[in-house]
């Protein structure tokens, strides 16, 4: 018998985890069969709730609790399955769960609601192994682009490759979209990954926007030499350049109040005695605005190409993702609120996330609001990801109440 608290809850964030394919840490991308297994198990957990479980034609796990008729519209509730490598527990993974908990709760004391209830799973929000993020829960919002098919992962397995391979028609992707239907908006519930919450010693919070982000592939090229015998002046060290921009995407960054992060960086041919040729690198950058977002990119880039004027290298530049920065709907972020109240904080903290959300694909297809969790330390995308039973628990009590706060007002 399914308790809907937050041990089972729990427990069962550490039931995904096993499921990766990572031996000492978790990981579990799009289109695997680590995403196959979380898909299964979570269907049977939507179906022990009480929904109709099924994966949908982009691969996202979904679970429907009918309306009272037919034509009901649909609350949307959810988050995503997959992980960046080296995952914690709980990114994605508990979202999806209390969503799971609160129809299990809602049903379980027979409560009437006015609309219909579909639970998301998203497959793809981290963008792990394609490098475009946010693809499931773009599929659902019909934002699906079709340029996106000749993406590869690390091992050049095309993204329609790799549909098929999963058992996935490529052609099919349009059906998971739920454009046109009648949808009251998305509810996410998610862990805050950043220290926010606990330094104001709040267990929960509401979101009033998610930050704009751009994703970049960049790439300094010069020519590769011996590290003794060329001399300084005639080097065309690409490793220098790229340093160059590393730090100054900090520097333009923090003094835009935007984030910027380069995460990867691959010199080449990568011998201690050669001086790099080409280098790799990423940059993750986001702001509050988009028009912020846009200037400190464009800031970036120039310097890129005086860097690589100076050393004469060539500098290449290739965006792999863009997300626009997003408000919450004013009803579902004071249902959200309504919701925190109900559990005994009389001033909810409202916050705007730095860390991106399938929200923010979602709100091209109707309002969202999401509820931020207390993390320990504000440490996320690593192992020693941790929240407090107690605050999972309040917060399933948050997000039941936030439902029903909803419900009243339909
Ligand atoms: C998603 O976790 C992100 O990168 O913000
Ligand atoms: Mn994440
Ligand atoms: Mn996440």
């Amino acid at each position: 018998m399914s308790q809907h608290d937050a041990a089972e809850v729990l427990a069962r964030c550490d039931t995904l985890a096993d499921i990766s394919a990572a031996v000492d840490g978790i990981e579990r991308s799009y289109l695997t069969p680590e995403h196959a297994r979380a898909n299964w198990t979570v269907g049977e957990w939507m179906a022990d709730a009480g929904l109709t479980a099924w994966q949908d034609a982009a691969g996202n796990q979904r679970g429907t609790l009918a309306g009272p008729t037919a034509d009901a519209p649909v609350l949307l509730l959810g988050s995503h399955l997959d992980t960046v490598p080296g995952a914690g527990r709980y990114d994605g993974v508990l979202g999806t769960l209390m969503a799971i908990a609160a129809v299990g709760r809602l049903r379980a004391r027979g409560v009437a609601l006015p609309f219909g209830i579909e639970v998301l799973g998203f497959a793809d929000e981290e963008g792990t192994r394609f490098g475009r993020t946010l693809l499931g829960s773009c599929a659902v919002a019909g934002t699906w682009e079709d340029g996106w098919w000749g993406l590869q992962d690390a091992h050049g397995v095309t993204l329609h490759d790799a549909f098929i391979a999963f058992g996935l028609d490529p052609s099919r992707v349009g059906d998971a979209s739920l454009v046109g239907r009648p949808i009251v908006g998305y509810l996410e519930a998610h862990i805050e990954q950043g220290p926010l919450l606990q330094d104001a010693e709040r267990p929960l919070g509401v979101v009033r926007g998610i930050m704009g982000a751009r994703r970049f592939e960049l790439e300094m090229i010069g020519e590769a030499g011996h590290a003794g015998g060329m001399p300084y002046g005639r080097r065309r060290d690409a490793l220098l350049g790229a340093s160059e921009v590393v730090t100054a995407v900090e520097l333009l960054a923090r003094d835009a109040r935007a984030v910027g992060t380069v995460g990867r960086l691959q010199a080449f041919p990568g011998a201690m005695n050669v001086i790099p040729g080409r280098v790799e690198f990423s940059l993750d950058l986001r702001a509050e605005t988009d028009a912020v977002r846009d200037r400190v990119w464009n800031e970036i880039a120039e310097m890129g190409l005086k860097a690589a004027a100076a050393r004469q290298l060539s500098f290449g530049v290739q965006q792999v993702h863009e997300a626009r920065a997003t408000q919450v709907g004013e009803r579902l972020a004071l249902a959200v609120e309504a919701g925190i109240r109900s559990t005994g904080d009389a001033e909810p903290m409202w916050l705007l996330s730095k860390a991106g959300h399938d929200a923010m694909a979602i709100a091209d297809l109707c309002d969202y609001a999401m509820l931020f969790i207390r993390c320990k330390d504000g440490i996320s995308h690593h192992r020693d990801e941790a929240v407090r039973a107690d605050d999972v628990e309040i917060a399933l009590d948050a997000f039941e109440a936030a439902i029903l706060a909803l419900a009243s007002t339909a």
